[in-house]
């Protein structure tokens, strides 16, 4: 067989991108805009403004993918594009963009879920490494700004399969990682800026707990088709214990006082944070990041403890996290477990990784028709 080189495009949320990736095994070009600017200023993503920014950076973007990789749309073998999970509006942004050229050069429009883009991050790096052997069964957590699933993955004649095993029953883990920062006058994103300043605190300095939602869910268990538990998440009452400290240790006038100087620096440095918040506060920060990170990694290693893992990938925007990576390194190594992350830049989003999730499926032919539509709530199967 010979190479095949895939154009991916990936416009979900807040990040633009486009990349050229071959064969699922190497990154050629991997070109990505955060509109990290245009949502700062209301401490999030706002949806309306996602969709404009894709709609006005699209066009660049791809062609700078492409012009990296020394290729042309006519000289690709197909585009893949991200359908679903995501902002409706910021996904059609992309799907009618890649429709579009497919329609134009006659290529074949292959539609992939993001979560498995999260998950296929960790395959292409892993191959480009040299790295072709994977010890089945695999489990994979994704952990984002949007997601904190659990799926075993498997792979079958069409290419991978999903079940899914656990998922967050409100907040996502990046997305407490957001809600702390914001109300701590952080800023936006949380999880770069907690990570830093985690660092420099004491996580014992406060008691958090998490919930833990040991039985089964009986009727997730059943659907799946055996009576396995479900490892559940849940991150909003972390982030309502984290107001409460704020308020019983009267730290609102120091947020606000930290929330208006921050507005006037661009791009804080370390520096900046450091003389922006008192010890108090950056206790509180690493306490909340290490139950965040005790909680991921306690549940997932229970998962796959009873799904007698062999193979632990590790995903997704909050991937990145230090902390989170040094803890699963350390207990996966020691529950026996080979445990695998993408780089950094390949943890947040990035359509390198659904140029890779889209091989397997131009390998089986499983194409998209000009009919296929934006899936805001896709799930992974
Ligand atoms: O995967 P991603 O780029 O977008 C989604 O699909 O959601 O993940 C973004 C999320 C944000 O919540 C961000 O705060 C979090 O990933 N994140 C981090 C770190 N870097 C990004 N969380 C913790 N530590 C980090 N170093
Ligand atoms: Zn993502």
């Amino acid at each position: 067989m010979s190479d095949a080189f895939i154009l991916g495009i990936e416009s979900s949320c807040d990040e633009t991108s486009a990349a050229v990736v071959r064969s699922g095994e190497q990154v050629i070009s991997n070109v990505v805009l955060s509109q990290f600017a245009t949502h700062k200023p209301y401490g999030g993503v706002v949806p309306e403004l996602a969709s404009r920014e894709h709609l006005r950076n699209i066009v660049p973007v791809v062609r700078a993918a492409l012009e990296q990789a020394g290729r042309s749309y006519e000289s690709v073998d197909a585009i893949a594009v991200t359908q679903g999970p995501g902002l409706a509006g910021a996904l059609l942004v992309g799907l009618s963009f890649a429709k579009a050229v497919c329609f134009a050069v006659d290529k074949p429009l292959i539609a992939v879920n993001h979560l498995e883009g999260h998950i296929h991050a960790v395959l292409l790096e892993e191959r480009q490494k040299g790295n072709h052997e994977l010890e089945f069964p695999v489990l994979a957590l994704v952990v984002s700004g949007g997601h904190t699933h659990l799926f075993m993955a498997e792979t079958c004649d069409k290419g991978w399969t999903y079940q899914n095993i656990g998922h967050t029953r409100d907040d996502a883990a990046g997305e407490a990682f957001d809600k702390v920062a914001k109300l701590l006058g952080l800023g936006y994103p949380g999880g770069p800026v907690i990570d830093r300043l985690a660092k420099l605190g004491d996580p014992a300095a406060v008691k958090f707990s998490t919930p833990q939602m040991k039985h089964p869910d009986r009727r997730d268990a059943r659907k799946n088709g055996d009576e396995r538990p479900h490892f559940d998440f849940s991150y909003s009452g972390i982030k309502t214990a984290v107001l409460r400290y704020v308020e019983l240790n009267d730290m609102a006038a120091a947020i606000e006082a930290r929330r208006k100087e921050l507005v006037h620096i661009a791009k804080p440095r370390m520096e900046d944070w450091q003389r922006l918040c008192d010890r108090q506060t950056i206790d509180l920060v690493a306490s909340f990041q290490r139950a965040v990170v005790r909680d991921l990694v306690n549940k997932t290693l229970a998962a796959a403890a009873e799904y007698n893992v062999a193979t632990l990938l590790v995903t997704g925007g909050v991937a990145a996290n230090s902390e989170l990576r040094e803890t699963f390194e350390r207990d996966g190594s020691q529950a026996g477990l080979k445990v695998f992350f993408p780089s950094r830049p390949l943890s947040t989003d990035n359509a390198a990784m659904i140029a890779a999730a889209a091989y397997p499926k131009f390998l089986s032919k499983d194409f998209a028709g000009m009919d296929v539509s934006a899936e805001a709530g896709m799930v992974l199967r």
